[in-house]
């Protein structure tokens, strides 16, 4: 919750009391550079020992509730008709009102059931923007992605409250160009994540589901942060100030044919739902899920999980659940762009995102600004975060680098994990790093795997910058920082 404090400040105040805590430890800078170097300065191949805050994501790295906890000592572990996705289902039907719900063990699986199951060799989808394995199984499914976003979406000083949005004549272009039979289905995305987390209107969410209605075509939602996308509609929508998240969660999902999320997010477990209250939807994928996940009523996870997701869905629309990332996320950006730092505006859902091509003007895009960036940034700090920009596209099927429209470092901010103080240490590294941000160069690839070669790529810092960037750091702040 947003309290004003007596000088003006609006803080994000955590609406929680910490009951279990992880130790955690901050290793010196010498033995962080080490540990990057062992990585191939890629933050994916760090210890989880040698990191100090993990930014990496928040995809199952959020803290439950005490009564999701609780919950999932209830668990009923019958391979077939398990009680404990009863009562997911009533918990989907009632929050998200979809009488057919399919588990799945997390966001991706789900992506792949219904990349398997809609789309066709030679078929398109449009999207208000890709997520990295959204593309890929869309791709080995023989389709190809189309993004269809507005003119701000890209634009990383921006003051337009919806860079989610898709743009609705470039929707109508595309449906007069391929037909709705190329048209594997329309995907909208709740805060598209690749491009900062931002969120997309109920305005412009009735005109593309009214788009794809008329025209006959599939309309997929990814919901994996339907809840912050609902908590900005709240804040930013006119009309929306006084409608609960709840509500406005009910409205959005109204509107789509088939809604899927990645549970690891804002229910804060390990899985992943798809469900629909199409019957013809269902029964197409339901026959995939006991081949790829497992029986209906597991579907590849845990039932300890899927008892915790049935809370975890109804505490999601929690405005004090569905707002906690968001407060921490502005106060983050807006403590960065008040010094100078480039990041991107206006604050979204998921994250806060350095603009590195602005960060690092220096470096081309074909040496990994991001990329360097997230390295850099561990190096001086022993804060992990992700690279969202050229390392996270694979090349084209000719071998040719295929360049990211935003080169991003992702701080991702899981769920009730960390608090103000770590922001502030943060923004304190960051405006260090900032000013010796001529000491880092680019990255190239030792090893470079063939499809989402950002997980496992390995990777050398050009000139040996990792050294000269911790040399400087120890001569301001010694060799046990
Ligand atoms: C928008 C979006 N869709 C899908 C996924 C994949 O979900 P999972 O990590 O559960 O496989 C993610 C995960 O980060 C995501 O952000």
């Amino acid at each position: 919750m947003i309290i004003k404090t007596s000088d003006g400040r609006e803080l994000p105040v955590e609406m929680y009391k910490i009951k279990i805590i992880q130790n955690v430890r901050l290793i010196p800078v010498e033995e962080r550079l080490k540990a990057i170097e062992v990585a191939g300065y890629n933050t994916f191949s760090l210890r989880s020992r040698d990191i100090f805050i993990d930014l990496l994501t928040d995809s199952g790295t959020n803290a439950m509730s005490d009564n999701q906890l609780g919950a999932s000592m209830l668990y009923d572990d019958a391979y077939a008709g398990s009680e404990s996705f009863y009562k997911l289902a009533a918990a989907v039907e009632e929050i998200l009102g979809f009488k057919y719900v399919l588990p799945t063990h997390q966001g991706r699986a789900s992506e792949h059931l219904i990349s398997k199951v809609f789309v066709t060799e030679g078929s398109v989808v449009p999207t208000n923007y890709h997520f990295t394995t959204t593309k890929a199984h869309i791709e080995l499914a023989g389709g190809k992605v189309l993004e269809i976003y507005g003119d701000e979406a890209l634009n990383t000083q921006s003051k337009y409250l919806f860079k989610g949005n898709m743009d609705l004549q470039k929707l109508k272009d595309v449906i007069s160009k391929y037909g709705r039979n190329k048209i594997a289905f329309v995907r909208m995305e709740a805060t598209t994540n690749l491009i900062g987390g931002q969120p997309f209107s109920l305005e412009n969410l009735r005109k593309v589901s009214k788009a794809c209605s008329e025209n006959d075509i599939l309309f997929v939602m990814d919901g994996s942060l339907i809840c912050e996308n609902a908590y900005l509609i709240k804040m930013r929508e006119k009309g929306y100030e006084n409608k609960s998240v709840a509500e406005i969660v009910k409205e959005i999902v109204s509107l789509v044919d088939l809604f899927y999320m990645s549970a690891r997010k804002n229910s804060s477990v390990k899985g992943s739902i798809i469900a629909t209250n199409k019957h013809d939807l269902y029964e197409k994928i339901k026959p995939w899920l006991p081949v790829y996940e497992g029986f209906l009523t597991y579907g590849g996870m845990s039932t300890k999980e899927v008892e915790a997701m049935a809370v975890g869905v109804r505490e999601m629309v929690d405005i004090n659940v569905a707002s906690s990332t968001i407060e921490q996320v502005k106060y983050f950006v807006e403590s960065l762009e008040t010094k100078g730092i480039p990041v991107i505006t206006p604050p979204g859902g998921l994250a806060c995102h350095l603009d590195a091509k602005r960060f690092l003007p220096h470096i081309p895009q074909n040496q990994y600004p991001a990329g360097a960036l997230t390295a850099a940034l561990y190096i001086i700090s022993g804060v992990r975060s992700m690279e969202r920009g050229t390392i996270s596209m694979d090349r084209d099927k000719d071998g040719k680098e295929l360049f990211a429209d935003l080169e991003i470092a992702r701080l991702a901010i899981p769920r009730r994990v960390y608090t103000v103080s770590h922001i502030e240490y943060i923004v304190d590294r960051l405006l260090w790093l900032y000013r010796h941000r001529d000491l880092i160069k680019g990255l190239k690839f030792v090893d470079e795997p063939p499809i989402l070669r950002f997980f496992f790529g390995k990777l050398q810092a050009l000139d040996n910058w990792g050294r000269k960037l911790c040399d400087a750091f120890k001569k301001e702040f010694g060799s046990n920082w």
